[in-house]
């Protein structure tokens, strides 16, 4: 079992849940933040800090797209452990459906 991040969080990204992971296992995309599957310890913690309540246990159904988007990017994009600034239009995003048609981007994030 881990946490992933789903499409929700794309454009809100507040980073809220990379302040509170033990471990650090959350990597920086250019709109969005994920987790790494292989990392993660399973400790719930980030899960109620979102905002935009992008975080959920992978023991939910539905799932499948955001573990593999979650496993793919946390290889290819820079780590982050401290939170930054969230983008100032975070509010108006959230809650959007259909953010990953038109809003992810595979460009990677700055990291710390
Ligand atoms: Fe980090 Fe715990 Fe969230 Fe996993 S469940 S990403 S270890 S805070
Ligand atoms: Fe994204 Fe929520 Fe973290 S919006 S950056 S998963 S606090």
């Amino acid at each position: 079992m881990t946490y992933v991040v789903t499409d929700a969080c794309i454009r809100c990204k507040y980073m809220d849940c990379v302040e509170v992971c033990p471990v650090d296992c959350f990597y920086e995309g250019e709109n969005m933040l994920v987790i790494n599957p292989s990392e993660c310890i399973d400790c719930g913690v980030c899960e109620p800090e979102c905002p935009a309540e992008a975080i959920l246990p992978d023991t939910e159904s539905g799932l499948e797209q955001w573990m593999e988007l979650n496993a793919k990017f946390s290889a290819e994009w820079p780590n982050i452990t401290v939170k930054k600034d969230a983008p100032d239009d975070a509010d108006e995003w959230k809650g959007k459906d259909g953010k990953f048609e038109t809003q992810f981007s595979e460009a990677p994030g700055e990291g710390d």
